[in-house]
């Protein structure tokens, strides 16, 4: 540090320790430049939100932009200024371990929520002591990485990368985050951290980025595994030139840039544009002004798990929540939930249930283990008629962090007791799915069933109590295609931090009415994925003649729950669809949305887009605009909805946006399989 060759750390915090090495910069260097702090801010600090995939599913802008406010303020309060966050990688296979840190398989949906984290990071004045700078990452493709296998090559056509891949990162920049990060994947056979193409043409020239990039991780060192470089010395040179402006944790530019300088490998102007783009950001912060604006211990102690921060992560834990089925049991008449509070001898089963600790999701670096309120204690504020049973465990799967793991996961032995438990109780509620560990970075799985033997505790208990309330925790989609078959009511929980037993007991008790919305699609089988809402049409879409059509031999084409989709304790129904096309520039379309149901609730009316004809092949659909908003029982609205260039228009196989005359279809509705149609000519 004293030398002056250290410019940024990660994995500081702390206001105290980050004033210490901040004093150390600024006093004991020649220049005296201060220094950016970053960490891996994902879904919280110490107050833990949902995982980015499950805040995805509340469709609820500005609850996501306020919980990443909230991580903003603790983080900054801790010395941080800089985040590794949000991850707008789209994807579309469950298989991959880091879905649960975007925000799904929709581009458009994925844009909106990647600026609405941006938003809360950076606020809107970047050197105040609360605002912390944001990096959209990872540049680029790394959620299309062959067959969902951490790490793994990703090879795209130009449409997938320019219309589904690079738009929430060109949103980001338009949007002025501060740095970008790339990513470990090959991008077409060049890594993306010696990417020119990605980096230096469209990155910095075509979308005038003036932030900077930072590698992932090793990903210079990387190279040479790539086979792209002969060494570490040639990984420095080749990312350095193709515009990687910061080398995260290779060693690779403290050991050799000054060298490949002076030999002439990369001239001192790639040494000075990068440099200048840090120093930039370092000046939007404020990091001259005073070094030591994110050094307060006094304000670290009134922020991080401030009570009002726990009130924000209720709720946008709630709005996470999908309620994916719900329906009576013969005989009874009623739907299973809301849960009656009239004390019925409930059975709660699953060790997530008991829960402290998993449930706080992948990504909680800064925080504590086991802060989270379990669903059981949760459970507990509703009702004193309630008993646990284990069942069977879950196990956190490999790690280098902690102690290593030594839980059978196949042990069926706590069966006998749930089975009893369900046996003497009127409702079960199981709580199943994967440890916060078994999804992120580093965690693909080749199976998207209920890990470990859950399934078969699920079917044991089925075998005598069929009133069973299956409340899922899980960082992917899962195929859980048996329980959509058999258990009358499934909700999905994901794995929603602090406040998951609170939001999880408020939706079941009907405290909330759960306005969850799938953001990704859910397979019946992992033998679907790459499964998503809209695909191509083929030139063979459907059944024109027995078998030669695009289907499998062993199963269906469609999903066990669709993109978009989550159902509601009341109804709401989609009338009076109106399309006005008079000015070409300015498509408005408006809808009436009628809540016939008994209870208030909150919907999200989604409109889905297709254009019929194109000179490059479109989806089937295209989410272009959604809404989301709360109607009392009985009460309707207008929605409206308006369609521009921006929303018609694609990216053509010379990455040019264009826009082409024709018909397109339009359909509004509450998920991306129903709604009502109409159509329009763009002239
Ligand atoms: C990790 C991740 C990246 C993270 C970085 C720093 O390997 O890929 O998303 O920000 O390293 O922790």
């Amino acid at each position: 540090m004293r030398k002056g060759m250290v410019g940024a750390f990660l994995n500081v915090k702390g206001a105290n320790n980050v004033r210490k090495l901040q004093e150390i910069a600024v006093k004991e260097t020649r220049l005296g430049i201060p220094l950016l702090f970053g960490f891996d801010i994902i879904h919280g600090y110490k107050t833990l939100f949902p995982i980015p995939l499950g805040e995805a599913a509340s469709w609820d802008l500005a609850a996501i932009e306020k919980s990443a406010r909230i991580s903003a303020i603790e983080a900054s309060a801790a010395g941080i200024n800089w985040t590794f966050a949000p991850m707008v990688d789209i994807s579309r296979d469950a298989r991959w371990g880091r879905v649960m840190e975007g925000a799904g398989e929709d581009t458009y949906l994925g844009t909106k929520i990647g600026l609405a984290r941006i938003r809360g990071f950076q606020g809107d004045d970047l050197s105040a002591n609360n605002t912390i700078a944001a990096t959209a990452k990872h540049f680029a493709g790394y959620g299309f990485a062959e067959a969902g296998r951490e790490y793994n090559t990703v090879d795209v056509g130009t449409s997938t990368l320019y219309n589904v891949i690079l738009p929430p990162f060109k949103a980001a920049v338009d949007a002025g985050v501060q740095t970008v990060m790339n990513s470990f994947n090959t991008l077409n056979g060049v890594p993306a951290t010696g990417n020119k193409m990605l980096q230096r043409d469209i990155l910095k020239d075509a979308w005038k980025f003036n932030g900077f990039v930072v590698s992932d991780w090793g990903s210079g060192m990387e190279l040479t595994d790539h086979g792209f470089a002969r060494d570490l010395k040639h990984a420095a040179e080749l990312s350095a030139n193709a515009g990687s402006d910061m080398d995260m944790e290779s060693y690779a530019y403290v050991t050799y840039l000054k060298e490949l300088v002076e030999t002439g490998k990369v001239e001192i102007k790639v040494v000075d544009d990068a440099v200048k783009r840090i120093l930039r950001v370092k000046f939007k912060l404020g990091l001259f002004d005073d070094p030591y604006r994110y050094c307060d211990a006094a304000r670290e102690k009134e922020m991080l798990y401030n009570p009002a921060h726990a009130v924000a992560a209720l709720d946008v834990a709630r709005k996470s929540i999908v309620l994916l089925k719900n329906e009576y049991v013969k005989g009874s008449g009623i739907n299973l939930l809301p849960i009656a509070k009239n004390q019925q001898q409930i059975a709660v089963i699953g060790a997530l249930a008991d829960d402290k600790n998993s449930p706080l999701g992948n990504w909680r670096l800064a925080s504590d283990d086991n802060t989270a309120v379990s669903v059981m204690e949760g459970l507990k504020k509703y009702t004193s008629n309630i008993r646990y049973a284990k069942g069977a465990d879950v196990v956190r799967g490999k790690t280098e962090f902690g102690s290593p793991v030594t839980v059978n996961e196949a042990d069926s032995s706590g069966f006998k007791a749930a089975v009893q438990l369900a046996m003497s109780s009127e409702l079960v509620i199981m709580v199943l799915g994967e440890h916060g560990y078994q999804s992120g970075e580093a965690r693909s799985r080749t199976k998207l069933d209920l890990p470990g033997v859950q399934q078969q505790l699920l079917e044991a208990v089925y075998a005598v109590n069929k009133n069973i309330v299956l409340v899922l925790m899980n960082g992917r989609p899962l195929a859980i295609t048996w329980a959509q078959e058999k258990i009358p009511a499934i909700v999905e929980a994901w794995q929603l931090g602090s406040q998951i037993g609170n939001a999880v007991a408020q939706v079941l008790f009907g405290d909330h009415n759960p306005s969850g919305k799938l953001p990704m699609t859910f397979p019946r089988s992992v033998g679907q994925v790459p499964i998503y809402y809209n695909p191509y049409n083929t030139g063979r879409p459907g059944p024109k003649t027995e078998v030669f059509w695009s289907h499998y031999s062993d199963e269906s084409n469609k999903p066990l729950y669709p993109f978009g989709f989550g159902l509601s304790y009341t109804s709401f129904t989609y009338s009076n669809l109106a399309i006005h096309d008079e000015d070409p520039a300015n498509i408005k379309v408006t809808v009436t949305v009628k809540n016939t149901g008994k209870l208030e609730g909150e919907e999200v009316a989604q409109l889905y887009i297709r254009d019929k004809t194109a000179s490059v092949v479109r989806p089937i659909k295209e989410l272009k605009g959604f809404s989301k908003f709360s109607l009392k029982a009985g009460e309707a609205r207008q929605v409206e909805f308006i369609l521009t260039a921006a929303e018609l228009g694609f990216y053509d196989n010379t990455g040019t946006f264009i826009v082409e005359p024709g018909e397109f279809d339009v359909m509004v509705g509450g998920n991306s399989t129903e709604g009502i149609s109409g159509k329009f000519t763009l002239k």
